[in-house]
């Protein structure tokens, strides 16, 4: 599996776009990994990678939200908060090291659900709104 990254996930702020570019290919490193039959502790660093960057990204894009007045800012951040919770349960096993190779990989689709989700469904709204101001 694979995601393909395509102008349609793309919102017109740089930044913001890279940053959802490189969690996509975060999550293909991780897909790549697993179809190769990496072992949990490996599979787990990635993981790791990807929640702290996703972190961040949260971070700063609710901070790019707050400078620009959004005032949707406090259902995002909560969406924002929901997502790494979920995440972060979906990491857990993997760092404590109990889960068996999975090549199968799937596992990917909430990881890859989660991600472009976050994207399409939660990030895309705000788009117009700042379109007009940055
Ligand atoms: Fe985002
Ligand atoms: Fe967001």
């Amino acid at each position: 599996m694979v995601i393909e990254w395509t102008d349609a996930y793309r919102i017109g702020i740089p930044r913001l776009d890279d940053d959802h570019r490189a969690l996509v290919d975060i999550l293909n490193d991780f897909f790549r990994a697993t179809e190769d039959g990496e072992d949990t502790r490996a599979l787990g660093i990635i993981l790791e990678r990807f929640e702290h960057s996703l972190e961040d990204h949260c971070r700063w894009e609710e901070a790019l939200l707050d400078r620009y007045n959004y005032e949707g800012l406090m259902a995002h951040a909560e969406g924002h908060r929901r997502m790494l919770q979920r995440l972060h349960v979906f990491i857990q096993p993997y760092l404590d090291g109990h889960l068996l190779h999975d090549q199968t990989c799937d596992k990917c689709e909430f990881l890859a659900n989660l991600l472009l989700g976050h994207i399409r469904d939660d990030d895309f709204p705000f788009k117009p709104y700042l379109m007009t101001l940055v």
